[in-house]
């Protein structure tokens, strides 16, 4: 298979954050509703948020901005809230792995606190996304240079985003199963 370029790379996962947003919106949606949520989903789409994209996703992202300021130093202070959004993100996904882990725990008192973090993560992947999609990807496609593009490739190699392909974790099987069955009613 060919080499995907790391531009590519974050762009196929903004597809998998999406897809995995549109699920954990039905799952919340059922939860708020007391309408029988797949708790398996909504374990999965958090797992993804704190062990993939806050571990990988955003920190590959930091790089860039990284060798953004060195090469683009007044196009790389225009994007500069991109480390305080990962920032923000890192931290609603944090409270909301506790409070999931509670309310699987029966803790009845935080079942609101779960759909309230719920909509605060969806809302703010909303923003975040269209932002990055609408300022900071043009940013470094324009201005990093193939040698930058050579420098960071190798940060990109280790990291194998759990929605790209039939998840060996099965923390994520339910996630991957529903966007998959989601694509195809859209067929
Ligand atoms: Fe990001
Ligand atoms: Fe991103």
């Amino acid at each position: 298979m060919k080499k995907r370029s790391p531009m590519q790379v974050l762009i196929d996962e903004h597809g998998h954050i999406r897809s995995m947003l549109s699920c954990f919106k039905v799952h919340i949606d059922r939860f708020e509703r007391a309408e029988d949520p797949d708790y398996e989903i909504l374990g999965g789409s958090i797992a993804y948020c704190h062990d993939y994209l806050d571990r990988w996703h955003h920190p590959h992202e930091d790089a860039l901005l990284h060798l953004l300021r060195r090469r683009a130093p007044s196009e790389a202070s225009a994007c500069a809230e991109l480390e305080d959004q990962h920032l923000g993100l890192a931290h609603t996904t944090k409270a909301l792995v506790n409070i999931f882990a509670a309310v699987e725990r029966d803790a009845p008192f935080l079942r609101g606190d779960l759909g309230e973090q719920g909509r605060t993560l969806l809302h703010d992947y909303d923003q975040h996304l269209d932002w990055e999609e609408a300022h900071f990807f043009p940013a470094v496609t324009d201005n990093l240079l193939p040698e930058d593009w050579q420098e960071i490739a190798p940060r990109f190699a280790d990291a194998v985003d759990p929605l790209a392909q039939s998840p060996i974790d099965g923390r994520y099987q339910a996630l991957f199963t529903a966007i998959g069955a989601a694509q195809t009613s859209l067929r």
